[in-house]
């Protein structure tokens, strides 16, 4: 049992009732209503440090929001395994059963601005940072198990199609609009998680009905050095539940906020959200056992060729004390991994190894944002770096470099316990040419057609004629409809009749992917094995 990060937490509260009102300085101030002036109706005087202070400070309250996510909720739990794990990871915290680990969960959308409603159709975060004794990792999620590009590359040109338009910032919302359409239209690639998108999936009903998925394919690394694929879910206790349209449509006026108080007032009443952690376990010779290829973040591996195995359980168990401090401070990376857990070659994982450090230099204003509260391991972190903005701890001694005789300086880990990062063997010509196993856009997104219930089509065929039909230009809804007709003909019709656009002739069925071999049989998990 752990409530470290609690304790840490508490060395930094401030309770602004337990002592007198003071200057940043720490001195008394009787008076902050009136300002110090040249006689009741004279200037103010430059020499009244407290009032410049106070406006100063109120001056610059604002950061950057986040590039990305930007409107979000968050909330404190605790995760626990259910048995160990060390057949796989060395993870500390996957392979202790008796270890509760503390966390931090942040919930967003993707598009909207900070103060967005929250029953806009988007995909949402899920992002959870778990403070274990090895360091902090963090599982950086959605609520969706696709992404819409299969390339880092292409994320700036998403996000710039995706966001409210440069000349006017409208629409606020991730949908209906004519940028959005047009990337869609021109990158096939995308067809799949558009299916998702357009589904009730992106309509949640509240924080504690949704899933979560890291959505690539990772690394579990055990003891002998034995490498397994892994995929992350997340299932929620209460079911996956769903908003219908016209709900979203008048809640998002009535109360914008509903998705974010529904998650403060049920952790307030002690009604504690919960999920559970579940795994796809994939052995490394089964690489290519898939008619797709298992770094393409655009694929879901089917749960019938590999089940989901239930491995832990988290809840979220209390509100944060302050939004900024916590909400908006919180710095998560997909590069911040403990032993037993890496990354692969999925090369939309790889730009996000860079992305996430690199905004957060700038939106938390320098190199020392893991020493905010919310982001500091429980565990110290030691080393030889100095300086920057902020800086609040004071190392000690004289040598900050590696290595040194003389006093100060961290001895470098040398025993198991160090961070290693598996040891792939990697070869090629350098290249930007995409892997041919890169190339079935359509296959997974007829899938999931198939699998949908008649009334969750009809929703979908909704949402594509709401959206499609707002787009301003013909030829973005007549491409968009082409490409439908690659996942099923009746739905682009159906589509095509509602938006003006000529229904397309009937596509011509094509061999989606690869062909799947068998997977090793004395790998392949069963669940809850
Ligand atoms: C936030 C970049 C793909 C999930 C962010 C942020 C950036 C970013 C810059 C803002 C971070 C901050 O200011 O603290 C990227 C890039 C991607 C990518 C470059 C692709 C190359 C994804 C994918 C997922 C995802 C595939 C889900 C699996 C999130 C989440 C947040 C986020 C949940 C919000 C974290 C929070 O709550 O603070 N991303 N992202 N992103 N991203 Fe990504």
């Amino acid at each position: 049992m752990t409530d470290d990060k609690y304790r840490q937490l508490d060395a930094h509260r401030l309770d602004p009732k337990a002592a007198p009102y003071t200057t940043d300085q720490g001195i008394r101030i009787g008076e902050t209503d009136n300002s110090l002036r040249a006689g009741e109706r004279g200037p103010t005087l430059m020499e009244d440090f407290h009032f410049r202070e106070k406006l100063t400070h109120f001056d610059h309250e604002r950061i950057p929001e986040r590039v990305v996510h930007a409107r979000g909720s968050g909330a404190y739990g605790r995760f626990q395994v259910y048995e160990s794990l060390a057949e796989y990871t060395t993870a500390e915290f996957l392979c202790d059963p008796t270890l509760e680990t503390s966390v931090f969960v942040r919930f967003s959308t993707v598009a909207g601005s900070r103060g967005s409603a929250d029953t806009v159709r988007d995909v949402r975060g899920f992002a959870t940072k778990f403070y274990t004794r090895q360091g902090n990792f963090d599982l950086v999620g959605n609520n969706i198990p696709v992404f819409f590009i299969q390339d880092g590359i292409k994320f700036p040109d998403f996000v710039h199609a995706v966001k409210p338009e440069p000349q006017n910032e409208m629409p606020q919302a991730s949908s209906a609009h004519d940028t959005l359409w047009d990337f869609v239209g021109l990158q096939p690639e995308i067809t799949h998680m558009i299916m998702w998108l357009m589904s009730d999936r992106a309509l949640p009903r509240s924080f504690r009905m949704m899933q979560g998925f890291g959505v690539h394919t990772f690394r579990l690394v055990n003891a002998e050095g034995r490498s397994t694929f892994v995929k992350f879910h997340w299932k929620p206790k209460l079911g996956v539940h769903s908003l219908v349209w016209d709900e979203t449509q008048k809640i998002a006026g009535m109360d914008p906020d509903f998705n974010r108080r529904d998650l403060w007032e049920s952790i307030e009443a002690g009604d504690f959200p919960e999920y559970e952690l579940g795994l796809q376990l994939i052995a490394e010779e089964d690489e290519a056992a898939f008619d797709f290829d298992l770094l393409d973040p655009t694929k879901i591996i089917p749960e019938e060729r590999v089940p989901v195995r239930p491995v832990g359980r988290m809840v979220l168990d209390r509100n944060p004390d302050n939004f900024f401090a916590e909400t908006e401070q919180v710095a998560f990376c997909v590069g911040n991994l403990v032993p037993g857990i890496d990354v692969t070659d999925d090369p939309l994982l790889q730009a996000r190894m860079f992305s996430y450090l690199d905004t957060q230099l700038i939106r938390l204003g320098g190199p020392n944002f893991t020493q905010l509260p919310v982001n500091r391991p429980v565990v110290e972190a030691r080393n030889d770096h100095r300086d920057g903005y902020h800086q609040s701890v004071i190392p000690q001694g004289k040598a900050s470099y590696h290595p040194n005789t003389l006093s100060g300086g961290c001895p470098a880990l040398s025993n198991g316990l160090a961070y290693t990062h598996y040891p792939e063997h990697v070869e090629g010509v350098k290249t930007r040419t995409r892997s041919d196993s890169f190339s079935d856009h359509y296959g997974q997104a007829t899938l999931f057609w198939n699998s949908m219930a008649d009334w969750e089509k009809r929703h979908i065929v909704s949402a594509f004629r709401f959206e499609l039909g707002k787009v301003t230009y013909p030829h973005i809804r007549e491409k968009v409809v082409e490409n439908l007709n690659h996942v099923d003909h009746d739905m682009a019709v159906q589509v095509a009749e509602g938006i003006g656009v000529e229904p397309p002739a009937k596509e011509v069925v094509e061999n989606h992917g690869r062909s799947s071999p068998a997977l090793s049989q004395d790998r392949q998990p069963t669940a809850g094995a």
